[in-house]
């Protein structure tokens, strides 16, 4: 697993070159057509507020790199504001902004700087396709590609992107004149791009299962995780899951913000019923036995498939029938009345597929020897798989990625999962360079991990695949360290390295120091079975993996065309037709 460093990239140098070639900034007002179609139908929808007046409709074209965006503002005052930002705020944002001079309606694609002054961008990239004034509210379609080689914009990637959001409530004589700090604003995060989902064809035998809450009130507190205890129908033979999707009771789009279902220890012969909070006193001890991961959901998710040659199992002798749901209600309005019988629906087949799926935990072992200095910026972790452990518990063929949910504690801000072979970078499992831990379909809140669970077939025994440093040489680190600061040469074995990590004095050498030691020293292998026992080897102080060459992003459209092919700085009027 990866921290990774934000700081400049080529990539970000080659923009800013490009960009410089964009000079003279001519503001004209070309006035807009509305469209007459019905309005697009694009697939990828959330609700960017807790009550739903603005949402996000998208599309992706992966052929072009590009996206059609649809806000659907449902009560327009004088105006919006929508964008997106590193970590969510209205500051240092891209944004496109819809403002009212009290006669026209223009629209511009602008960014805000660390004040929050809003400038017009020098190439307007937000391209308006159409303008719609509906009983629903009013429309915007955007298209916008996925890196516009503007230094100003953000670069669309995979992984968390932060949107931000804003409404006006006064006309603006000049776009110069908005003050963001009075704007009305919120926060949404989404992951903009994912696959294409290819319509899966359901076996004929498929069945389905919901496992919702028995109708409760949500409690009218801001954070709620919600458990409960269902059944499976007793002496369910072995089935495969091959799809499951999330049931959300109308009116509580907003606020289910993710929920998981588990299934408990097959050994628990009983557990007792339950429905309430997941750290309230009442709960049953057992709950924290049921962690085998069925399904997981976060806000804006669509269905889940598995690949057709495979399924996970449910039901048979070696599994529990009771499963725990876990719903997170996340509720900034403190609404009080609530009530909501959401969970997930799991389609299954009593026809086995070719191959069971599993789930494998890759990245750090969570252990105090690997930590991150106070007050750093940028500070990168790296947990291996080695090929030792590859080639000792994988089957000869290899095994199939197909999704893959990362994990952190809340020092994560960037995490990426690469697979290597022969000492070069191959192939790209996942990356998310605006990472939030509030943001993941988590595994449990009890957890605070840097891991990245795979899904995969065919399942094997390699339940953990996961490293780090030697703690003997980590303990040289401390030694030198503590001889050069001036300090004793205790005998630090007696010491915890908790205790060793908080007594040093930190400071650059210290902190540089102690990376070079991650970048170099030799691992702990941890390549467990799911007995929790090692596959027989010697797994330790085993050497550093070489990663010596790195993959390199394709070019993005814009910086191939070199001149980027956007309509320089002006904004665009919106008229739309307010009859239909
Ligand atoms: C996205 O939606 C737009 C507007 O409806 C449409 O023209 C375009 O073909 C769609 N693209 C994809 C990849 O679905
Ligand atoms: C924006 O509004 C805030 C809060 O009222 C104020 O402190 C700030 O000076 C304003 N900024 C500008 C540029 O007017
Ligand atoms: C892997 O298995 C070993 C041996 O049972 C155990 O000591 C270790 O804690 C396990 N590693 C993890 C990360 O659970």
């Amino acid at each position: 697993m990866r921290l990774l460093n934000r700081s400049l990239s080529l990539q970000d140098v080659t923009l800013m070159y490009l960009t410089m070639l964009v000079t003279l900034v001519v503001i004209l007002v070309a006035s807009y057509q509305a469209g007459s179609s019905s309005g697009a139908k694009l697939p990828y929808h959330i609700l960017l507020d807790p009550r739903g007046d603005l949402q996000l409709s998208w599309n992706i074209s992966y052929a072009l790199q590009e996206l059609y965006l649809e806000l659907q503002v449902k009560h327009l005052n004088q105006g919006v504001v929508f964008g997106m930002s590193d970590r969510g705020e209205l500051v240092n944002a891209d944004l496109v902004v819809l403002w009212t001079d009290g006669h026209k309606s223009y629209v511009g694609d602008a960014w805000s700087d660390s004040t929050g002054h809003v400038t017009l961008d020098s190439q307007q990239d937000y391209q308006l396709i159409e303008a719609r004034r509906t009983p629903e509210g009013f429309f915007l379609l955007f298209k916008r590609p996925f890196s516009t080689c503007d230094p100003r914009d953000y670069v669309i990637e995979e992984g968390t992107v932060h949107l931000v959001f804003g409404e006006l409530d006064k006309p603006l004589a000049s776009l110069g004149q908005l003050n963001l700090s009075l704007v009305h604003s919120g926060m949404q995060r989404v992951l903009l791009l994912r696959p294409d989902t290819p319509s899966i064809l359901m076996p004929k035998d498929v069945q389905t299962h919901e496992v919702l809450v028995p109708s409760i009130t949500i409690p009218g507190q801001e954070t709620t995780y919600w458990c409960y205890i269902a059944q499976l129908p007793r002496d369910m033979p072995k089935n495969h899951i091959v799809m499951y999707e999330s049931v959300i009771t109308p009116g509580n789009e907003a606020i289910v913000h993710h929920m998981e279902v588990f299934e408990c220890a097959p050994q628990l012969e009983k557990v007792p019923q339950y429905s309430g909070p997941c750290d309230s006193k009442m709960k049953p001890r057992n709950l924290n036995y049921c962690r085998h991961v069925l399904a997981a959901w976060a806000m804006g998710a669509e269905a889940f498939y598995y690949p057709p040659d495979a399924g996970l199992p449910i039901g048979g002798p070696e599994s529990s029938r009771f499963l725990r749901l876990e719903v997170h209600y996340h509720n900034p309005l403190l609404i009080s009345d609530r009530q909501d019988s959401s969970g997930i629906r799991l389609y299954y087949t009593p026809t086995l597929r070719k191959y069971d799926a599993g789930i494998m935990e890759l990245g750090l072992v969570y252990t105090p020897v690997m930590a991150i200095p106070p007050r750093e910026q940028h500070f990168q972790l790296t947990g291996y798989c080695t090929a030792k452990c590859t080639q000792t518990a994988l089957p000869q063929g290899g095994i199939f990625i197909f999704a893959s949910q990362l994990h952190t504690h809340l020092a994560g801000r960037g995490v990426r999962t690469v697979l290597v072979r022969g000492g070069r970078e191959v192939e790209i499992v996942q990356e998310d360079k605006h990472f939030s831990t509030h943001y993941q379909g988590g595994f449990g809140i009890e957890e605070e991990m840097c891991v990245n669970y795979v899904h995969y077939y065919p399942r094997t025994k390699l339940e953990l695949c996961k490293s780090h440093v030697d703690p003997g040489y980590l303990q040289k680190y401390f030694n030198f360290i503590n001889r050069f600061q001036g300090g004793d040469s205790c005998d630090c074995r007696q010491t915890s390295v908790s205790e060793q990590f908080t007594s040093l004095s930190w400071d650059t050498f210290s902190a540089q120091v102690l990376n070079s030691l991650y970048n170099t020293a030799p691992i702990s292998m941890h390549c467990n079975q799911s007995t929790a026992e090692l596959f027989p080897g010697d797994w330790e102080r085993r050497e550093l993996p070489q990663v010596t060459a790195h993959l390199q992003r394709p070019p993005y459209p814009c910086e191939r065309a070199r001149s980027p092919a956007a309509r320089s700085g002006s904004p665009t009027e919106v008229r739309s037709d307010s009859r239909t």
